[in-house]
């Protein structure tokens, strides 16, 4: 049983640095979000805003601080963390030549649940049905992946990742490659999940429907939070923009 009164993400002092580099890149930054918020980062190029989503479903290792998430310590439980946490990255573009159809990309999101080596059951098949027609995915669905445009290849990531059914989803910048009519489109799955109880934690400098409650906006610079409020949603965009062009 979740316990919905404690956070699902809690950062204490952490610091993220890649291997060999001279500096962290995320310094001593503590953030606590709670069960069901809607969370948007923004901040500058190169802030640590991919970084710290890495840190928080243990990609990328901590070199100092503590770092709960869904109730596990994540520097322990990585795996388990990355079970309940659905994680959209960053312009991804798969090869041309991947041997998978848009149908077998989407039911990869059960893989993270199921194990490699376990066939999926009825509720797998129906999760990925059921993501495959919330993302309008139904007439492409048996085409290979490699073969479909940036946007249709994003909005199938997405489709993944919510057929995992996760209780947190990390997105980054998951409108870069959207058409203005699909960002509206998948804005609205978002709240929609949202309002359904998870919680959502999203990069995004595009703000087209957004939930209809507060906001949380966290601004990022230099590895640091030097922004963190709730706002009405209507005033998310010019928020993000002033403090992120300030920052
Ligand atoms: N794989 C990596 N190896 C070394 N440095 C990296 C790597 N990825 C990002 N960085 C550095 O970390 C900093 C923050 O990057 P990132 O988290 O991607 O920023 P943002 O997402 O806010 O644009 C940048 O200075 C970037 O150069
Ligand atoms: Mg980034």
């Amino acid at each position: 049983m979740k316990d919905v009164n404690s956070p699902i993400i809690s950062l204490k002092d952490i610091y993220t640095a890649y291997e060999g580099a001279e500096f962290p890149v995320i310094s001593g930054l503590s953030l606590e979000i709670g069960h069901g918020e809607f969370v948007i980062v923004g901040g500058p190029n190169g802030a640590g805003k991919t970084t710290l989503l890495e840190s928080v479903n243990g990609m990328l290792p901590l070199t100092h601080g503590t770092a709960h998430v869904c109730g596990m310590d994540v520097s322990r439980n990585g795996d388990a963390v990355r079970k309940k946490t659905g994680y959209v990255i960053q312009s991804f573009a798969f090869d041309p030549f991947t041997p998978f159809t848009v149908e077998n990309v989407v039911m990869m999101g059960r893989y993270g649940i199921l194990g490699c080596f376990k066939k999926p059951g009825e509720e797998d098949y129906r999760a990925t049905e059921e993501s495959i027609k919330l993302l309008g995915l139904e007439d492409i669905s048996e085409k290979p992946i490699g073969t479909l445009s940036g946007g249709q290849q994003q909005k199938v990531l997405i489709a993944q990742n919510l057929a995992k059914k996760p209780d947190l989803l990390l997105l980054d910048e998951p409108f870069s490659n959207l058409d203005l009519c699909t960002r509206e489109f998948v804005s609205d799955i978002l709240k929609d999940i949202s309002s359904k109880g998870c919680t959502v934690l999203m990069v995004s400098h595009a703000f087209d429907a957004l939930p209809d409650k507060d906001v949380r906006i966290v601004v990022m610079d230099r590895g640091c939070i030097n922004f963190d409020e709730f706002c009405h949603a209507t005033e998310v965009k010019d928020i993000v923009r002033k403090m992120s062009a300030v920052a």
